[in-house]
């Protein structure tokens, strides 16, 4: 009955924070998922960002993507009490996309969240990792990956955007600077994951919704 959320921008350290957190947080048996492609359409989220498809689509699909991840994967496990944890979830798309449909659409982040409007689950608590676009990119040097999205100019609006939404919420998002050495980033992260749990399910427990921030249709 707890979602936390990872964020941050190609290059910034999850895939090796949530390598660390399934060894750090195991006996809180967390169910660990991701976006995009924990569902089929994952499959055709991949093949829209090989084949470069126009921003429009892209972004319907990775939300198509997410609708097709809380019903199969994020809300049962949320009705069976369980702990989440998904690398990328909304806010990805909040990030990323508000910037690939700049100058597509007029209002790119009122257009994403009308989008989700009314049938996505809000995260509980959001880690952010913070790092340099340049560090994030030299980081990023050795993989064999190359999406369009890991471009310099691109990653920048994407991490002002991860800001401009941590600063509207910051009730809900802890921000870490991924330039630390990599096992204090995730005993820090690991930890505030254990501290949120009790104190969200004690919180539920007593009134039956969770203290912070505001949320939607649990
Ligand atoms: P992913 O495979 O998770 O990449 P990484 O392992 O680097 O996090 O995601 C592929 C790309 O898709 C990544 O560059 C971020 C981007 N993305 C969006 O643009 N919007 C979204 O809603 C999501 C979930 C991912």
């Amino acid at each position: 009955m707890v979602l936390i959320t990872l964020e941050g921008i190609d290059g910034s350290g999850k895939s090796s924070l949530i390598f660390a957190l399934r060894e750090l947080l195991a006996d809180l048996d967390p169910v660990f998922t991701r976006e995009p492609g924990a569902t089929w359409v994952g499959e055709q989220v991949r093949r829209a960002i090989a084949e470069r498809a126009d921003p429009v689509t892209e972004a319907l699909l990775f939300a198509a993507d997410h609708a097709a991840h809380i019903r199969t994967v994020i809300r049962p496990a949320l009705d069976q009490g369980r702990l989440v944890i998904s690398d990328r979830y909304t806010d990805s798309r909040y990030a990323y996309q508000t910037a690939t449909l700049e100058g597509v659409v007029p209002d790119p982040l009122a257009w994403l969240k009308a989008v989700h409007d009314g049938w996505t689950i809000p995260p509980d608590r959001t880690v952010l990792l913070l790092l340099p676009v340049t560090e994030a990119l030299q980081r990023k040097a050795g993989s064999q990956k190359n999406e369009h999205f890991e471009e310099a100019s691109l990653l920048e609006r994407v991490q002002a955007n991860y800001l401009r939404l941590a600063r509207d919420e910051p009730e809900r998002f802890l921000l870490v600077d991924a330039g630390r050495p990599e096992k204090e980033v995730h005993f820090l992260v690991a930890a505030a994951i254990r501290e949120w749990c009790g104190l969200l399910r004690s919180h539920r427990r007593r009134y039956g919704h969770p203290p912070l921030p505001p949320q939607g249709d649990r």
